[in-house]
C-alpha cells in the first residue's frame, strides 16, 4: 500500500498562531512551542505533547470502533501525554512497561523478553523504542508473541522513507548522534522496517495523518508532515486492517478549520485598520 508521507502546505491555518492539542483537549491561542531540536510548532505548552503524541490521540480515536473491548493494554515506554486517551478505552488491565522503573511504570523489564504470557495483550503501544534496541528482531518477535490473535499493536519508530535502515550498535557516541539522531539510538530505520515486522510474524499497515485528516486540520493540530505509524496484527489474525478511507467529514473539518483561520486573519486586519484610522495625527 502506498500512502502519502508529506502533506501539502495548509495556507490559511499556517498563517495564524491558534492551534489545538488533541492530547489535552486545549485550544492554544499562541500555538505550539518549538520542539527539543528547535523545530517550530512542535510542543504543546500545556501537556508537552509532540507531533507523534497528537497523531496518536487522533489515531486512537479513529481506531476505537475497531479496537472494541480492551482486556489487557500493554503500553511500552509509556508517554504521559497518551495516558488520558488510552484510559478512555477503559482497559481491564493497563500495564505500563519500561526498562527503567519509577513513577508511571507498572512492570519493569526488557522488550526483548517481555514478562507476559503468549497472546495475552489486546492492545499494544510501542513508540520510539525499537531504535534503542540492539536486537530489534528479538523485540519484534516478543511483540508478536504477546499480541492476542485479534490484538492490535500501534508502533512508531523514527524512519526515513526511501532509504535502507542504517544501523551500527558499535558506533561511537558522536557518530550515533550524527547518524541516528541521539546517543542512545543504534539505528535509523528505512523502508525495510516493514520486512522486519513481517519477519517477526506481524501483518503490517502503515498509516499517516493524511489518511485521517486534511492539510488544514493537520496543521491546526500540529501533527507534523512526516509522521508514519505501523498498525500491526499477528499474521494469522482473523481479519486484516486497511487504512481508512477518508470520509466527507475529512474535507468538512478541513474547510471549517481553514474558514475559522481566515475569519481570524480578517478580524486582525480589521482591528489593525481601525487602529490606524483612529490614530491621532
Ligand atoms: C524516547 S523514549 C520513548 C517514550 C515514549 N514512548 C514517547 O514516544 O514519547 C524511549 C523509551 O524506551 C525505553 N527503553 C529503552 N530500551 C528499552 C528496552 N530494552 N526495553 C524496554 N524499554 C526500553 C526507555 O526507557 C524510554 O522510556
Amino acid at each position: 500500500m502506498t500512502v502519502p508521507t508529506t502533506l501539502p502546505t495548509a495556507p490559511a491555518i499556517a498563517a495564524t498562531p491558534g492551534r489545538y492539542c488533541p492530547c489535552c483537549d486545549r485550544h492554544l491561542r499562541e500555538g505550539f512551542l518549538p520542539g527539543p531540536d528547535g523545530r517550530p510548532d512542535a510542543t504543546c505548552p500545556r501537556c508537552k505533547s509532540l507531533e507523534r503524541h497528537r497523531f496518536f490521540a487522533i489515531l486512537l480515536g479513529a481506531l476505537r470502533p475497531q479496537i472494541g473491548r480492551v482486556g489487557t493494554l500493554l503500553d511500552i515506554a509509556p508517554a504521559p501525554q497518551a495516558r488520558a486517551r488510552l484510559l478512555e478505552l477503559e482497559p481491564e488491565s493497563y500495564v505500563r512497561f519500561d526498562l527503567r522503573g519509577g513513577r508511571g511504570v507498572d512492570l519493569r523489564g526488557n522488550i526483548t523478553a517481555i514478562p507476559l504470557r503468549d497472546r495475552c495483550v489486546d492492545l499494544l503501544v510501542c513508540y520510539h523504542v525499537l531504535e534503542h534496541i540492539v536486537d530489534d528482531r528479538a523485540a519484534i518477535a516478543e511483540l508478536g508473541r504477546v499480541l492476542a490473535a485479534d490484538g492490535l499493536g500501534i508502533l512508531q519508530v523514527p524512519w526515513r522513507p526511501g532509504t535502507v535502515t542504517d544501523e551500527d550498535p558499535d558506533a561511537p557516541e558522536d557518530e550515533r548522534i550524527r547518524r541516528f539522531g541521539l546517543a542512545d539510538h543504534v539505528r535509523y530505520y528505512g523502508d525495510d522496517i516493514d520486512d522486519r515486522l513481517v519477519e517477526g510474524g506481524l501483518d503490517v499497515t502503515r498509516v499517516t495523518p493524511a489518511d485521517y485528516l486534511g492539510a488544514e486540520a493537520n496543521t491546526w493540530m500540529g501533527l507534523g508532515e512526516d509522521q508514519s505509524v505501523w498498525l500491526v496484527r499477528p499474521a494469522d489474525a482473523p481479519a486484516t486492517w486497511a487504512a481508512p478511507a477518508t470520509t466527507p467529514l475529512t474535507s468538512t473539518l478541513d474547510s471549517l478549520v481553514a474558514e475559522l483561520a481566515r475569519t481570524r486573519l480578517e478580524r486582525q486586519e480589521a482591528r489593525r485598520a481601525l487602529r490606524d484610522a483612529t490614530k491621532p495625527r
